[in-house]
């Protein structure tokens, strides 16, 4: 967790594990939240060894993992799927994971039913779901048996064709007004955070302000209680987003490993891979 996080990012030190009330304590101490996405047990390994406070597994891996132009198409087994992959990489920090288009709009015995499978199946401890009054009968039923959700509001990709594109909201009066009920109607069904995506920077501080749960920012300015972003994106894997505004790189991954790809085919190509020692006599 961030308040025990060495600098350089690599956090050997004892770390607690990260909490739904321990995430709310660190707003109450001002202390910001770091989060990542991931999608399979490797990266979220290394993620929750580097100290993160929040790892989600997001339906951006419909995009990200694979190649689609929009977060819709993922299903409910695939978030399961990749879900209980990440979970046996995470130590400390909450993980969290997405409700997928289609699994919490149906009814209210459905979204309980995927919400459930999403922890028991694939180990959630939270869940994120897209979206802000419409939702709240099915975020009261979650929360009244015990499952932490995560709200999301502003650009909320489900809703991509009923925004015409992955557009900033929030930037109209009305619009903003809105995500504003939104946040306290979020926060009265029992949600313990609200991630805010693409909204004015100002607009997210008077949410943050006006509520007593985190707000994790993504492509929303500097305000939120805390920052999540798409690994893919920071990582500069060659993602749809990685150049956008929002985005910070840290690291150049798609010219790290096509450079280590190149090598590993000329050495090939030369004969130089492998040698006798990294092979077995009889
Ligand atoms: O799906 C996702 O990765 C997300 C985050 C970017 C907030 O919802």
């Amino acid at each position: 967790m961030t308040d025990t996080a060495s600098k350089s990012g690599s956090n050997e030190q004892k770390r607690r594990k990260v909490t739904v009330p321990w995430l709310i304590r660190m707003k109450q101490k001002g202390l910001k939240i770091a989060a990542l996405t991931a999608y399979d047990f490797t990266m979220a390994a290394i993620e929750d060894s580097a100290g993160l406070d929040i790892i989600l597994v997001g339906d951006s891996a419909g995009m990200v993992i694979s190649g689609a132009p929009d977060t819709l198409a993922v299903t409910l087994d695939e978030m399961i799927f990749m879900t209980r992959n990440v979970r046996r990489g995470v130590k400390t920090a909450l993980l969290v994971t997405d409700m997928p288009f289609g699994s919490f709009q149906i009814s209210k015995e459905k979204t309980v039913e995927a919400a459930i499978r999403l922890m028991k199946e694939g180990g959630a401890e939270a869940v994120k779901l897209e979206g802000g009054k419409q939702n709240l009968e099915a975020i009261r039923h979650l929360t009244s048996i015990g499952i932490p959700v995560m709200g999301h509001l502003g650009l909320t990709p489900q809703s991509v064709h009923a925004f015409g594109g992955f557009k900033l909201q929030g930037a109209t009066d009305k619009s903003a007004e809105r995500i504003k009920e939104d946040a306290i109607a979020l926060q009265e069904a029992g949600v313990f955070s609200i991630v805010l995506e693409k909204i004015p920077l100002d607009l997210a501080r008077e949410v943050t302000a006006s509520v007593d749960i985190p707000t994790i920012g993504i492509a929303s300015g500097p305000y939120c209680d805390g920052q999540i972003l798409v690994a893919y994106d920071m990582l500069g894997l060659e993602s749809q987003y990685m150049n956008l505004r929002f985005v910070r790189r840290y690291m150049e991954g798609a010219d790290l490993i096509r450079n280590a790809v190149g090598r590993y085919i000329s050495d090939i190509k030369n004969g130089e891979f492998p040698r006798e020692d990294e092979s077995w006599h009889s």
